[in-house]
């Protein structure tokens, strides 16, 4: 019951606090445009930081409005039938400005698989979160490699990079709202740690599954599995099933 109390409250809030946000920035273009006369450059820098800062606030209500969504169960899917090789193929379009930017080079290795059931622009957020966290915790001069393969009926899709990686105690709490490593990287950085929580609510909305294996200094793999639609269990092939459980094995036991 509380519990229910905070999402409402938090889902409340960032709703209203989102709504003067829109007067805010059409009052800034109106300045920036020289609407209201003539602006010296300070006064543009200025105006230029106001936009900057408010665009990062809209950006965590919008984050926040999202967290509440998925605690409360109100996350709507709008889901259709999409190619995953396509889809991937074009957040990495979008995304290599970023990449190049750093010297890290972005590298795909996408198998056919057959269509899935998604909701497209949600998948590519997630697949957005995990190819910008993989640029923001990698050295200059790094890679993400970005594969994508048949799993059963379904699909898996990893990020992996060449990063900074991650000890044990962080990768079991990098899941959890506003979880950021406690080092000067990530706050240098940026970032407010709910990129990682909205994945992880988005991925199981659709039924699937999310995690990563990472070693400190070893860089980090983040994978998701997706069923062929929302809900539906994914069905191994025998090999599949097989190589599944000698998995598990060692993985208990690690
Ligand atoms: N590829 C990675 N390599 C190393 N550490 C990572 C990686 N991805 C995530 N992390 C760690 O997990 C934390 C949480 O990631 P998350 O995406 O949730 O938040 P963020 O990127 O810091 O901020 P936001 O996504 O909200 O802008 C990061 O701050 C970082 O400490
Ligand atoms: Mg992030």
């Amino acid at each position: 019951e509380l519990d229910e109390a905070k999402t409402q409250f938090l889902s409340i809030t960032s709703h209203e606090l989102r709504t003067p946000i829109t007067p805010i920035k059409t009052q800034l273009q109106l300045l920036l445009r020289g609407f209201y006369g003539d602006l010296n450059e300070r006064q543009i820098k200025s105006l230029r930081m106001i936009e900057r800062n408010t665009d990062r606030l809209n950006r965590l209500l919008g984050d926040l409005l999202e967290i509440s969504r998925i605690q409360s169960g109100r996350l709507k899917l709008n889901i259709t039938k999409q190619n995953l090789k396509e889809v991937i193929e074009e957040t990495v379009d979008f995304m290599r400005p970023s990449a190049d930017e750093k010297k890290i080079s972005i590298e795909t290795r996408l198998d056919d698989v057959p269509d899935i059931e998604i909701d497209r622009d949600r998948i590519i957020q997630v697949l957005q979160n995990l190819i910008s966290n993989a640029i923001k915790f990698t050295p200059s001069g790094g890679r993400v490699d970005i594969s994508l393969k048949k799993y059963g009926d379904g699909a898996i899709i990893s990020v992996k990079d060449t990063g900074v990686g991650m000890s044990r105690e962080i990768r079991e709490k990098v899941f959890e709202p506003f979880f950021q490593a406690d080092d000067w990287k990530s706050r240098k950085i940026g970032g407010t740690g709910l990129g990682l929580t909205i994945c992880k609510g988005i991925i199981e909305a659709h039924g699937g599954r999310i995690w990563c294996e990472s070693e400190p200094g070893k860089g980090s793999v983040f994978h998701i599995i997706l069923p062929p639609k929302p809900g539906r269990e994914i069905k191994l092939s025998q090999d599949e099933e097989i190589r599944e459980r000698i998995k598990t094995f060692f993985e208990e036991r690690s």
